[in-house]
């Protein structure tokens, strides 16, 4: 039998470029009620090649527009992953009349039969980010025996008014320090002998959070690193966190970051970092990540343009009632003005809720789902009848899953089928505390599925290329061990779309 398989997975409400590829999220930072996102961008090919900072901005986190791109490979190689802030106080000598955007990039060259050099440049704007001036002076950092030095994200230290620059070496990160941004001196290595080392190390991010359920005052800094696809792991690339303290030199890891912590557990967020310059007044740490794995990222069959991002996530630490420390990303609050009901049922039988589902045909949608902890439960999403998507939560093994492996065209990559777990009784004493029912919001656009799990304690991100035609949404089981007739709440949102016609 042959699949129809359809063409058009560019989501609705995700960012995706109207062509060519995209890989990590760059440079977000936002400025005078825009956020930024810049991202690793070739436009000339639907694969990985000659990267550039595409650009895109947004007021609201979910509709975005595509500006032209920003920066450009030249004499120094190309423009790998890095970060943007503000230079409010004129720091660089860029900005004697108000304050612009500066750019902290890798530049990558690559010659052939010469090895490869890493190092860390800047670009400066004056005009919101609509047109770049690469530093004259660049590199401002270079390393000779580092062949693998790149991602530089850099942040304002307000204890010494300095900036720190977290950077990737190998299978480590480094911190560096500058007070103009132009002259860095080493500051500490993290890394080795703890996490994981799957693969190279890519993408770190380092932030203080505050604790939320925790004393006033009480936070912790949360370093996020994004580790490669070696092929020795059947997760492929994924994104991996600690916490712990940060003095102004060091990170000091909590005894708990022994223990390898994941940020997702799906198979498609990855290289995500957080968001520069966020007003205090707000004080969120924003968050995207890039929906993909290098295990397939060059191969999945989308057509004239290839890459999309998350949807713009919330991070926060909360702590259990066992004093364990987590970190949860829940959607950002935009999305909730974003979308309209299209349907709403309270605490409704299985019979009412499916035939309440039975005539709706979606592909862009959230579905929030509220149900008894003891209750398992599994939905189909992005089905024609034989091909689906499948959401569960298994009560008795305390996992929610995301099932890929009959959703449409799985063959394009022999490592894309399968079905993926996330474990939601870790923290039961987490759950215990805080949840009484157990609360799933489910983000469905086109080519992927956004799991976020009882406020955000377990979240797994999957790509999916469902057949043409695969728009039915239907509840398949659900069964309770202490309640013969379960009864489920359920609402249906359509999420407006970001897309220009
Ligand atoms: C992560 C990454 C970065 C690098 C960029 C190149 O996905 O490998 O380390 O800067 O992509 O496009």
């Amino acid at each position: 039998m042959s699949l129809q398989i359809q063409h058009d997975y560019r989501g609705a409400y995700h960012f995706s470029p109207a062509r060519g590829w995209m890989n990590d999220p760059n440079g977000m930072v936002y400025l005078d009620g825009e956020y930024h996102l810049f991202f690793q961008y070739h436009p000339f090919g639907e694969t990985w090649g000659p990267m550039h900072w595409g650009h895109a901005v947004s007021d609201n986190l979910v509709h975005w527009r595509e500006l032209p791109i920003a920066l450009a490979p030249d004499e120094l190689g190309t423009i790998f992953s890095g970060s943007a802030v503000v230079d409010w106080h004129n720091t660089t000598g860029f900005f004697p009349e108000q304050p612009g955007l500066v750019a902290i990039f890798t530049h990558h060259d690559e010659q052939p039969g010469q090895m490869v050099r890493q190092s860390q440049s800047l670009a400066y704007s004056h005009d919101r980010g609509r047109t770049w001036q690469k530093y004259a002076g660049n590199p401002v950092l270079t390393c000779e025996t580092r062949p693998d030095f790149r991602d530089p994200k850099v942040f304002r230290y307000e204890p010494d008014n300095s900036w720190i620059m977290i950077v990737t070496c190998g299978q480590t990160v480094a911190l560096y320090r500058s007070f103009n941004l132009l002259q860095w001196s080493e500051l500490s290595v993290f890394g080795e002998g703890i996490g994981s080392h799957d693969g190279v190390w890519e993408c770190p991010d380092i932030f203080p959070l505050p604790v939320h359920n925790g004393e006033p005052d009480e936070q912790r800094w949360i370093m996020l690193v994004s580790i490669g696809d070696a092929g020795t792991s059947a997760e492929g690339s994924r994104t991996q966190y600690f916490i712990g303290q940060f003095d102004g030199t060091h990170f000091i890891p909590d005894e708990a970051s022994q223990q390898v912590r994941w940020l997702d557990h799906g198979r498609d967020n990855y290289a995500g970092v957080s968001w520069s310059d966020i007003p205090a007044a707000d004080g969120r740490r924003l968050y995207i990540g890039w929906m993909s794995n290098w295990r397939y990222a060059n191969t999945t069959p989308t057509g004239s343009w290839r890459g999309a991002m998350t949807i713009a996530r919330e991070l926060l630490l909360e702590k259990g009632v066992d004093g364990s420390l987590q970190l949860l990303q829940i959607p950002v609050s935009e999305l909730e003005q974003c979308r309209h009901s299209l349907l709403q049922l309270e605490q409704a039988t299985l019979e009412q809720v499916r035939t309440a589902l039975a005539p709706l045909r979606l592909r862009s949608y959230e579905l929030h789902v509220v149900l008894s902890t003891t209750a398992s439960v599994e939905w189909e999403v992005l089905s024609d009848g034989q091909h689906r998507t499948v959401i569960g939560v298994d009560a008795v093994a305390g996992t929610l899953y995301i099932d890929r492996t009959v959703s449409g065209d799985e063959v394009f990559h022999d490592h894309f089928a399968g079905r993926h777990e996330a474990v939601l009784s870790a923290n039961e004493a987490a759950l215990s505390a805080h949840v009484q029912v157990r609360e799933l919001r489910i983000f469905v656009d086109r080519g992927s599925v956004e799991v976020f799990a009882d406020g955000g304690r377990a979240v797994m991100t999957d790509l999916v290329f469902p057949t043409a035609g695969a728009e039915r949404l239907g509840l398949m089981s659900c069964s309770d061990e202490q309640n013969e007739k379960p009864r489920i709440s359920v609402a249906v949102y359509d999420v407006s779309t970001s897309r220009q016609a």
